[in-house]
């Protein structure tokens, strides 16, 4: 029945009786459609909760239990029991020859046989004869299927609760919870269902109808519409973060485009032993087209290659032979610090007495340009304060944890007599400012950082020291064969964009998060998106 016609019913009704005592009673105009089911007490309920909205009625919920058949069940009710089915079966004693049981299996199917033949037993409707079976009884009264019966036209059993108990354990009906209503008349009650008006007109108010219009009731528990639009990723939103955090703090972003670089720049220059581990194959991946980088300006190439084989600067180098084949290896770079090597570079150019023009932009973002303080001579060294957010490439087993690429979060601070106070003090403020307060520093080792310090944050949700970055001072044995004034020191530090990410946003595998495993639909609904 239709919900609008049945709220008609229900008014009139209410109308006509002041109260309805129960709603199973209500006479509904199609006769075949029971008001006592189930079914209909739902859609009666749909009805009620509509005038209730709109104060027409009140009403109260009543709880029943009821049984219904099971398939086996109903199969019963129309057919009978097994035994009694055994039963009906088999012929009358002394009529005609006795049936085997193989002939009953036949005649009934197997699983009927097999059960209906031991209740048949037991109830001593049947009998043995020779090897086959007949009836013992003239007549049998099948209560399973009267009861059943019963159950399917009322819902419920005279005989009462253990028999139904029994049925349910046989699993021939099921209860089920019903409900039943109460209606009153509401405040509002009334015969007509006038639509309540959704919006306030400018027309209700100049006509003076809004006085007597109903108004559909706001709902304060309806769930808003979930606003279109795109989604930016985690990553991207923490990359932007931290962006504004160096900006802010007056760096300059450097130019990370290549993610090709040679193993000249990303390990020779920064004073990495060309032995180290960290450049094998299982830790770096390298190009196999072209093979070869395009040789680095053949001065400055001279200096590396002589402070690592034969030392200088007040450093004895490495002692150990030099290659140029390994020196010009291209690959993926480890890390971002191979674009901050090639930036120092060229920031000591005027060092190096080259000719430069207009770069003080692209090396500290809004900060004025400083020379040499106390010295009356200008050296070319100009301050520095860099940064970077870009991909690095390792050769990583992969887990929950560790991807082959990932991003890192790199800042370089250039300027003279910088002491690893500064660099503690600048790490302080910025891992605050990314809203990690509490940061421990532990020696550790880089080849071409020294001292070296990683990163410890504390982490309030594990409850422990969790390692964020790493940082340290520049050798000398890189930032003075590019040119650099021996007062010049350089530090830096460097962090994944993914942990800090991931330990925002408690996301603990790294591949919901990058890598073709990432669901879109996980993006547009992750916290990332709405906070
Ligand atoms: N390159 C280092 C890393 O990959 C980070 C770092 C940058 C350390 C600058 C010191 C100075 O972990």
């Amino acid at each position: 029945m239709a919900s609008e016609a049945l709220q008609q019913l229900i008014l009139d009704t209410l109308d006509e009786q002041g109260t309805i005592k129960d709603t199973r009673s209500l006479v509904l105009p199609n006769q075949s459609e029971l008001a006592a089911s189930h079914d209909t007490q739902i859609t009666i309920l749909g009805a009620l909760n509509s005038l209730l909205s709109r104060d027409m009625i009140k009403y109260e919920s009543h709880e029943v239990f009821s049984h219904i058949l099971s398939p086996e069940g109903a199969q019963i009710a129309k057919e009978g029991s097994h035994e009694a089915r055994v039963w009906a079966a088999l012929p009358a004693k002394g009529q005609g020859p006795p049936m085997t049981p193989a002939q009953l299996k036949k005649e009934v199917g197997e699983a009927i046989a097999k059960v209906g033949q031991g209740n048949a037993f037991k109830q001593k409707w049947i009998a043995k004869e020779g090897d086959g079976l007949v009836k013992a009884v003239a007549s049998i009264k099948d209560a399973t299927q009267l009861d059943l019966q019963e159950i399917e036209s009322t819902g419920d059993l005279k005989s009462g609760e253990k028999v139904l108990a029994d049925l349910r354990k046989r699993k021939l009906v099921v209860q089920r919870k019903g409900q039943w209503f109460t209606v009153h008349k509401g405040v509002n009650f009334s015969t007509s269902i006038a639509k309540p008006e959704t919006d306030l007109t400018a027309e209700m108010l100049a006509s003076g109808t809004w006085k007597t219009s109903t108004f559909k009731k706001y709902n304060f528990e309806a769930e808003g519409i979930p606003p279109a639009g795109g989604a930016l990723h985690p990553l991207l939103k923490v990359r932007e973060e931290i962006r504004n955090i160096f900006l802010e703090m007056g760096f300059a972003e450097m130019p990370t485009s290549s993610f090709v670089e040679s193993a000249f720049w990303c390990f020779d220059a920064l004073f990495v032993p060309q032995q180290h581990p960290a450049r094998d194959l299982q830790d770096t991946f390298y190009i196999s087209d072209p093979v070869k980088a395009l040789p680095p300006e053949p001065s400055y190439y001279k200096r590396v290659s002589t402070v690592h084989e034969h030392g200088g600067y007040g450093s004895s180098g490495y002692r150990a032979p030099w290659s140029h084949e390994e020196s010009s290896k291209l690959l993926l770079r480890t890390h971002t610090t191979a674009s901050s090597t090639h930036m120092l570079y060229k920031l000591a150019a005027r060092c190096r007495g080259e000719e430069v023009e207009g770069d003080e932009k692209e090396f500290t973002h809004g900060a004025k340009a400083t020379t040499a303080h106390g010295e009356s001579q200008d050296d070319g060294f100009r301050p520095a304060k860099l940064f970077s957010i870009d991909r690095v490439f390792r050769n990583e087993t992969m887990d929950a944890t560790h991807l082959a690429e990932f991003h890192q979060v790199e800042g370089v601070v250039a300027d003279r007599g910088l002491t690893l106070a500064d660099l503690i003090g600048f790490m302080r403020v910025f891992f605050k400012k990314m809203g990690i307060e509490q940061v421990r520093f532990k020696p550790a080792y880089n080849p071409y950082t020294e001292p070296s310090l990683e990163i410890f944050a504390f982490h309030p949700m594990l409850n422990k020291w969790v390692e964020v970055g790493n940082s340290g001072m520049f050798r000398p044995e890189m930032l003075e064969p590019m040119g650099f004034p021996k007062d010049v020191r350089v530090h830096g530090w460097g962090l994944s964009l993914e942990r800090p990410t991931m330990i925002r946003y408690g996301i603990n595998n790294i591949r919901t998060l990058l890598g073709h495993k990432v669901s879109i639909e996980g993006i547009e609904n992750s916290a990332a998106v709405m906070f």
